[in-house]
């Protein structure tokens, strides 16, 4: 699709498209660009439901403090959610960091945080570097690059931070894929269903694996949220439980969908990849250049909890917002030849990770296991190689291909 006329512009069907065609998923882009041209603050028709891609009013809408997450009254009103009504009220005590608004968040943000120090998330290094060796030893050049290492990479990693131990790894894997399905907001009933099953039997293996390390601490994430503390103040079982949760949910097919757009951009963009072989300084920024460039996570948000105002419009109390972060990453007030792949460049600032309270807690690592992936795919392989065309995941939140044929050499 070409940028359209004003005049022929429909921004509740290029949402759609964007939200359930096949072919809108594998390339958003020349949609979110005409999103953010012509309609770049846009009252849907459903009404309480905004769509925000430009850059800076996407910024301040994640980071104002009359906005967040919905609350115990628009749950029950029906207003949570694009489709409200089929998403339940939860118990404030079932929230993760995620979900729940101050002042909840900030005292268990606070908490948790103490296991992604950077100290910590660099003691990884060494564990992610041999499991990036070990599963592209098993590759052997050849194969499906989402199985042989984008998915088993931060599985394994999110697996060993945790202290989930590899013969329960396998077992976690399909209820990931249902859970996380959830969040969609094209997700059917049925998906959602599955969802809360599927978050029912990691609780309650979790639970267990909460009870083993009480009675036998290791230096493991569980652990540390175990005697996380302060100034008295502690975790209480269930914060642990759903937090643990969503660390492990949400340290999976993110950085997954990282790695895969990482290597479709530099197979796509050959200059840019004999540029990192030839300058390793530049890994950092290249990994930086993905997240920008390609974002795992497309769709994020907010709810309007007291009327505000931006770019010229009224979003009242109880509407939602969503913003468009594959649009607002390449808005060319902010950044020059937006739809350009360049890995040198010096403005990072993107909202791939949030903004704000809610600002994603895995950053730091997700970029490390970029970077290790990076470095290990330039010192094994002197070519890259895409066969056949990947298999897009039909998803747009949580964005990227579930499977990719590879030729390594
Ligand atoms: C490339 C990989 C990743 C991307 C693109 C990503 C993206 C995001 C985004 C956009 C948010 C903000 C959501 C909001 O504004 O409401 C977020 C929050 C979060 N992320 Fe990530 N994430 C990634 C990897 C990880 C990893 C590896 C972990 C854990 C090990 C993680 C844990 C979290 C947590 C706990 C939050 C919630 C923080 C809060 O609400 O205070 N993420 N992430």
């Amino acid at each position: 699709m070409s940028t359209a006329a004003l005049s022929d512009f429909d921004p509740d069907a290029t949402l759609i498209s964007l939200l359930t065609d096949r072919a809108a998923i594998a390339d958003p882009y020349p949609r979110l660009r005409s999103m953010r041209e012509h309609a770049p603050i846009h009252q849907t028709a459903l009404g309480k439901t905004w769509v925000v891609s430009r850059y800076d009013e996407a910024r301040a809408v994640l980071r104002d403090p009359r906005c967040g997450n919905p609350t115990p009254e628009m749950f029950e009103e029906g207003r949570a959610g694009l489709d409200g009504s089929r998403r339940r009220p939860r118990a404030r005590e079932s929230l993760s960091i995620l979900q729940l608004n101050p002042p909840d968040h900030g005292r268990i943000r606070g908490l948790v945080a103490r296991a992604f120090t950077p100290r910590r998330v660099e003691q990884l290094r060494p564990e992610i570097e041999a499991i990036a060796d070990r599963l592209l030893d098993a590759m052997g050049g050849t194969g499906d690059l989402v199985d042989g290492l984008a998915f088993p990479l931060p599985a394994n990693v999110i697996s060993a931070l945790v202290g989930v131990p590899e013969r329960d790894r396998q077992f976690l894997r399909p209820l990931i894929g249902d859970l996380t399905v959830g969040i969609e907001p094209t997700a059917s009933d049925d998906e959602i269903a599955r969802a809360d099953a599927a978050g029912a039997t990691m609780r309650e293996y979790l639970a267990d694996l909460i009870a083993a390390r009480r009675a036998d601490p290791g230096d493991d994430l569980l652990s540390v949220l175990i005697h996380a503390n302060d100034d008295g103040d502690q975790l209480t079982e269930n914060e642990i439980l759903v937090n643990t949760l969503l660390i492990y949910a949400a340290g999976f097919e993110t950085t997954t969908h990282l790695i895969g757009n990482m290597f479709r951009a530099f197979v796509a963009n050959p200059a840019q990849l004999d540029r990192v072989r030839a300058d390793r300084s530049l890994v950092p920024g290249a990994v930086e250049e993905v997240l920008r460039y390609d974002p795992p996570v497309q769709l994020d948000g907010r709810y309007v909890h007291e009327t505000i105002a931006i770019g010229g419009h009224t979003l009242a109390q109880g509407d939602s917002v969503i913003t468009l972060i594959g649009a607002v990453n390449r808005d060319p007030a902010h950044f020059e030849q937006p739809d350009d792949f360049d890995i040198g460049r010096t403005n990072t600032q993107v909202l791939s990770f949030g903004s704000g309270i809610h600002f994603c807690l895995g950053a730091a690592l997700a970029r490390l296991e970029g970077q290790v992936v990076l470095g290990k795919l330039l010192d094994r392989h002197e070519t890259w190689e895409i066969v056949g065309e990947p298999t897009w995941r039909p998803r747009i939140t949580l964005r990227g291909v579930e499977s990719m044929q590879v030729a390594l050499s």
